[in-house]
């Protein structure tokens, strides 16, 4: 594991852009596992920047989103599928065949269709680079807590803490999902490399738990430790409950004396 602690969210979102950029000039035809959520905004506005500045080219990219809200089709504004529209699709030469995220608006045969993007992820040699936000309530993707580390892409109620976690982005008055269809937690460590951002003081707690506390299902990123390639990119903020970070410095520049590749 490593922790690569900044200052605050801009220098953070800086790393992680940096991290994937440099990721798809190394392997052009990588798959990428993508996230949403308000940590992700910076993240690809940076990642665009970079991008574009460098001229980097993702026609060969293949993507697969971690999550979709059941019940909202692509066009819809809180679809998913519109988030990676507004904030990372449109804006670069992603190829929208290589690209795919949950369809919110299956009906039924539920574990037929999780099973088909399974099969997808799989088709293409699996997730090479997976990024990750996290929930307050420790969630990746929307595994919510007590979700089975071996869980596959399936059918999830959200607790009602997420609810309301996401309801800004909602109308007043819109009814807002209960349910996702999101990969599982199986799928996630399924990824060759994982890197999950986390911003502000509300997601302290829950970094703490997952990175120095016990492996349980009910912080679902605590998983992460049975992974053998994960870096977490954390602010000031987003840090303050770890007791280590001494440590977690000292590794990460020793990584980058003797290991470069594995922060590039
Ligand atoms: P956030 O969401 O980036 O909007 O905080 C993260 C998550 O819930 O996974």
């Amino acid at each position: 594991m490593l922790l690569v602690e900044k200052r605050d969210k801009a220098e953070i979102a800086r790393v992680a852009a940096r991290l994937i950029a440099s990721a798809v000039r190394r392997k052009p035809t990588i798959t990428l596992g993508l996230a949403t959520g308000g940590t992700m905004v910076n993240v690809y506005r940076e990642l665009v920047k970079i991008a574009r500045e460098e001229s980097l080219d993702f026609s060969q990219v293949t993507t697969f989103n971690l999550d979709e809200y059941l019940g909202l089709p692509a066009s819809h504004p809180q679809s998913f599928a519109s988030f990676m529209r507004a904030n990372l699709f449109s804006h670069l030469n992603f190829d929208p065949k290589k690209i795919h995220i949950p369809d919110g608006t299956i009906r039924g045969n539920y574990d037929q269709y999780c099973a088909s993007y399974e099969a997808a992820i799989q088709s293409v040699g699996g997730i090479d680079l997976q990024l990750l936000g996290i929930g307050r309530n420790g969630h990746i993707g929307f595994n919510e807590p007590m979700s089975s580390f071996g869980s596959m892409t399936r059918l999830k109620v959200l607790t009602s803490d997420t609810v309301q976690d996401n309801k800004n982005s909602f109308a007043p008055g819109e009814e807002i999902p209960c349910c996702a269809i999101t990969m599982g937690i199986g799928t996630i460590l399924k990824s060759k490399k994982i890197v999950l951002v986390a911003t502000g003081a509300s997601k302290a707690s829950a970094i703490a738990k997952s990175i120095e506390g016990s492996i349980t299902s009910a912080v679902s990123a605590s998983a992460l430790q049975l992974h053998p390639d994960v870096t977490f990119l954390v602010d000031q903020a987003a840090a303050a409950e770890l007791t280590q970070r001494e440590y977690y410095s000292r590794v990460l520049e020793m990584t980058a004396l003797l290991t470069p590749e594995r922060l590039s």
